[in-house]
C-alpha cells in the first residue's frame, strides 16, 4: 500500500521537491499510461490544497482531447485543439496560467466553481499526448512556482509511461 507523506506547504519549492519524490515512487515499477495518470491525479488532488478538479486530456487523434483519468466532478469529455485553456496549451505547445478564468476567452467552464487554472501539455519526443489539468476555486491559486513544479510532476509521469506509436 502507498502511504502519502503530508508535506510542509510553507515552502512551496521544496512541497513540490517533495512531492515529486513521491510520484516516483507511486509511479515506479508500472508503464502503463492510464493506471499512472489515474494515481498521478489520485496523489496530486490529495496533497495540493485548494484544487476542485486534476487530471488528464489525451490527444488520440489530432485535433481533439479526450479525457482521461481525473479528480473531481464530472468533466466535459472532448474538447478541441484551440478551444478552452487545455485546446489552447496544445495548439500553442506550452503551459498556460490562468489567474483569473473569467478573463480567458472561451475558457470552457466544466465545474462553475473554477476560479484559475494551470495546464502543462504532456510532452514526449516532441510530440504533444495531451494535457495535465489542475483547477481551483480560488482566484491567483497558482504562480510561477506551481507552474514550475506541476511540470515537473508532469515530466515524471510521461517518463514513467511506456508510450504505443
Ligand atoms: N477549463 C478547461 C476545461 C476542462 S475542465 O476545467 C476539467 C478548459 O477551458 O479547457
Amino acid at each position: 500500500m502507498f502511504a502519502e507523506k503530508t508535506i510542509d506547504q510553507s515552502d512551496k519549492p521544496r512541497f513540490y521537491r517533495e512531492l515529486a519524490d513521491q510520484l516516483s515512487g507511486l509511479l515506479a515499477g508500472e508503464t502503463d499510461p492510464v493506471a499512472n495518470a489515474a494515481n498521478t491525479s489520485a496523489l496530486i488532488f490529495q496533497m495540493m490544497p485548494d484544487l476542485n478538479w486534476a487530471g488528464f486530456y489525451f490527444l488520440y487523434s489530432e485535433d481533439e482531447l479526450v479525457v482521461g483519468p481525473f479528480q473531481g466532478k464530472p468533466a466535459c469529455v472532448r474538447i478541441a485543439v484551440g478551444n478552452g485553456v487545455c485546446g489552447t496549451a496544445v495548439a500553442q505547445g506550452s503551459s498556460i496560467l490562468v489567474e483569473d478564468v473569467h478573463a480567458f476567452p472561451g475558457h470552457i467552464a466544466c465545474d462553475a466553481a473554477s476560479r484559475s487554472e494551470l495546464v502543462v501539455p504532456l510532452i514526449h519526443e516532441d510530440t504533444i499526448l495531451g494535457v495535465f489539468d489542475l483547477d481551483s476555486p480560488l482566484q491567483a491559486r497558482f504562480d510561477s512556482i506551481d507552474q514550475t513544479g506541476v511540470e515537473r510532476l508532469v515530466a515524471i509521469y510521461v517518463a514513467a509511461c511506456v508510450w504505443e506509436d
